[in-house]
């Protein structure tokens, strides 16, 4: 044990506690870096209410500038000095002043306050080589690296979103931090891709057999990518192992990255285009008739006041409709660039949507429980109506060729649907919670189910025999 005379240690503790320089001895830690150590504070528990759309107190703290600058009650940060700085003082404050408000969320831990003040004390500096005016939560997102998933999966993955692989012979499943393959009917695991996306919300097969996914990290960043499950990897174990962060044979594109997670997705029934929607209320469309490397961006449209839960296009792709956290579904028309109809009658959030087989009219199906048949055209009439489910519907998917709709609930069912009549087929149960994913194999014989457990389910369409079942939890028995 090193010794430490009794007065050298106390006058330490004094000179520690006074702020003035701090001993030698006490490890001397680097500079408090803005970017690395106060910025990811900020995006986590202040920039929600101090961004460029919602500057409460008129105060944005999304770039350098705007955050040193203050709001209207000016410069929050006095370089060198912690007590006259409201910017720390709020974070610590025993008063109601205290940011975020007690209302609205925990307190910033006082371990990261502490670095907050230390990084005031030491100049309130922006890391060289950053713009001050730059966009804070671009320069974060450019700085951070997704984790590699988990060997073994301590607690299963909520399963958003699920597909068929094209030859019909495994399920792609969203993990964390990855997408998973399991072969059927044994649900053996065979291949682990790895995303920067933490989920994935939506999954499609593209034409050339290349998957779309729509994720991200919910309130922190979103993504669109296309990857090749197919693509090159490592085996081990009998499981292959691709990097789709960093492997371009993996991922071969990006069609767009954004501020909040993206969560739906669909495919023109000709298969040249693709459009998505999601937190950010932006429904995109890009034209990938040459592929989604060369895809291009042809509408970028927003006509929800809230989160874009599905989207679906019309059977000669004019027309878009759109699902809404704002309770409305709407339809959009390519051609004229605006938005032609509302369908309000959910009078809920709004959770999927879909044309008709016939492609005359929309189906809809949201928190309200009930589904929905509607014109895309003139008043938007409602013309059908199912039995609905007993809880929550918040997925949908429709296999034309069988002209058969099946949904998704949280009264832990799937309910295949005539899709024409909207009369229902069959109730596929089992499951043990919500139903957040439904997804049909390309020959429409058979109907996926993923839960919030973790759970995975394929019945059989024509008699509701359970093919498969398992838990998409790589590493647990
Ligand atoms: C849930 C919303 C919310 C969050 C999260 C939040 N704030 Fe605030 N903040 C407000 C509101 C509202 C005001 C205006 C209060 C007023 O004027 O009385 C405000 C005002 C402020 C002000 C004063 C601005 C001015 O010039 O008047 C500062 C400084 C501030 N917040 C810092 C922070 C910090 C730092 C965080 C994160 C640790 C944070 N806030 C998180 C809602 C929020």
């Amino acid at each position: 044990m090193p010794r430490l005379c009794v007065a050298c240690a106390l006058a330490m503790v004094l000179i520690y506690l006074l702020g003035l320089s701090a001993p030698a001895a006490a490890a001397d830690p680097a500079p408090v870096s803005f970017i690395r150590d106060v910025a990811p504070v900020l995006q986590e528990q202040c920039f929600a209410c101090h961004n460029g759309r919602k500057k409460s107190g008129k105060y944005d703290m999304t770039r350098f500038n705007l955050l040193t600058a203050g709001g209207s009650s000016g410069e929050p940060i006095t370089a060198g000095n912690v007590a006259e700085s409201d910017f720390h003082g709020l974070m610590v404050t025993a008063d109601d002043r205290r940011m975020p408000p007690r209302d609205k969320g925990d307190g910033v831990p006082p371990a990261r306050a502490a670095l907050v003040a230390r990084w005031i004390r030491e100049g309130a500096k922006l890391d060289p080589g950053i713009d001050p005016g730059a966009d804070l939560v671009k320069e974060l997102r450019a700085r951070w690296s997704p984790p590699a998933p988990a060997a073994v999966y301590a607690h299963p993955p909520v399963v958003n979103a699920l597909a068929f692989t094209p030859d019909g012979q495994s399920l792609v499943v969203g993990g964390r931090h990855e997408l998973t393959v399991w072969s059927l009917p044994a649900g053996k695991l065979t291949r682990r891709v790895r995303t920067r996306a933490e989920r994935a919300y939506a999954l499609l097969f593209l034409k050339d057999g290349t998957l779309a996914v729509a994720g991200g990290r919910p309130g922190q960043e979103g993504d669109v990518c296309v990857y090749d499950l197919n693509g090159p990897g490592r085996t081990d174990a009998g499981v292959t192992y691709l990097d789709g962060v960093a492997d371009p044979k993996v991922k071969l594109a990006t069609l767009v990255t954004c501020d909040d997670a993206v969560l739906c997705l669909a495919l023109s029934p000709d298969r040249s285009r693709l459009a998505a929607g999601g937190c950010d209320r932006a429904v995109r469309v890009w034209d990938i008739s040459n592929g989604a490397k060369s895809a291009k961006l042809t509408h970028t449209a927003e006509t929800h006041t809230d989160w874009v839960l599905g989207v679906a296009f019309s059977a000669d792709a004019k027309l878009l409709a759109t699902a809404g956290r704002d309770k409305a579904a709407k339809v959009y028309d390519l051609a004229a660039n605006e938005s032609v109809l509302t369908f309000p009658a959910h009078n809920q959030p709004v959770h999927a949507v879909t044309f008709t087989p016939d492609g005359q009219g929309v189906i809809s199906v949201g928190a309200d429980k009930e589904l929905r048949g509607w014109s895309p055209t003139g008043e938007g009439k409602q013309t059908k109506a199912g039995p609905g489910h007993a809880d929550e519907v918040f997925r949908l998917a429709l296999h034309p060729a069988t002209n058969t709709l099946a949904t998704a609930s949280a009264d832990k069912t799937v309910r295949l649907w005539d899709a024409a009549k909207l009369q229902p087929k069959r109730t596929l149960a089992g499951l043990p919670d919500h139903v957040y994913a439904v997804a049909f194999s390309p020959d429409g014989t058979r109907v996926a189910g993923g839960a919030y457990t973790g759970d995975v389910r394929v019945w059989a369409a024509a008699d509701g025999k359970v093919v498969a079942a398992f838990v998409a939890a790589p590493g647990r028995k």
